[in-house]
């Protein structure tokens, strides 16, 4: 008894999963598991991208819906590090105790859980957080049918415009005075282009009144318009744009 039902979990997870990922622990599978049972979620595809942090994976539903899952990778030396380094001073981290690598890991996790929640309520266009399970985050895909939209760095030279350029500091602008946040990586790698822009990647943003939101934000701003300009898009003096930035 034991062993066929034994058996029938293994089958079951190599229907759950399309690719067999030998960077997911057991423990993050029991996550996936969870997840798949209350999205409804019959298949997580290959990884999409796979970052320093994190790896992103399509996942599709029993309604042919697809959901973008960021799974963080638990207990590298480099990451805690990290970590540590951003929630430092961050009021709304405080309370957390970090008592190890794991769990700094899911504080990492729901800290873009709750910056992605934060910006997507305000209006930002980012996309739609759905829920964050320990080092598991899942969110609105942005694409066709699990093919990813493409980013800003990867469109031809000729579809980048005065209007991509408006939107990117549009999106700045109600990132810091509606969600009151500063994003913290903002390049051409964390903007993707679908019908309209989307911000990612959030993880590191922190609130306008930390003490290292004016140099981040002006590393964001400095960015954005050094990609643009180099496409030859007429950009905003950086003055010009934090004049209308409310930074404390
Ligand atoms: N919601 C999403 N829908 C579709 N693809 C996504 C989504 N979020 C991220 N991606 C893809 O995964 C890549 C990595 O995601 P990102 O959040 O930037 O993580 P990293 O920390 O690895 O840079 C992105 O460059 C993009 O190609
Ligand atoms: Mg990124």
């Amino acid at each position: 008894m034991e062993k066929k039902r034994k058996e029938e979990k293994r089958r079951k997870d190599e229907d759950l999963f399309k690719v067999v990922d030998s960077t997911i622990d057991p423990r993050t599978y029991l996550v996936l598991e969870k997840i798949a049972s209350k999205l409804k979620i019959d298949t997580y595809l290959g990884a999409i991208s796979s970052g320093k942090e994190a790896k992103i994976y399509p996942a599709k539903t029993i309604d042919g819906k697809f959901y973008a899952v960021k799974i963080y990778y638990v207990s590298t030396a480099s990451h805690k590090r990290a970590v540590e380094k951003y929630t430092l001073g961050d009021k709304r981290f405080e309370k957390i105790k970090v008592s190890n690598t794991r769990q700094l890991i899911f504080t990492w996790a729901k800290k873009e859980f709750k910056n992605l929640k934060r910006m997507y309520e305000a209006g930002v266009w980012v996309p739609e957080p759905i829920l964050v399970m320990e080092n598991v985050l899942v969110m609105q895909f942005i694409g066709d049918n699990g093919v990813r939209a493409p980013l800003l760095k990867e469109l031809p030279d000729d579809e980048i415009d005065q209007d991509l350029y408006d939107q990117v500091v549009s999106q700045i602008q109600l990132m810091v005075n509606k969600a009151k946040l500063v994003h913290g990586d903002l390049s051409e790698y964390n903007v993707m282009v679908y019908d309209h822009i989307y911000i990612i990647d959030v993880s590191q943003s922190l609130p306008v009144d930390h003490e290292n939101a004016r140099e981040l934000l002006l590393r964001d701003i400095t960015r954005v318009n050094e990609f643009f300009s180099s496409k030859g898009v007429k950009v905003l003096d950086i003055e010009e744009i934090l004049k209308k930035l409310e930074i404390p």
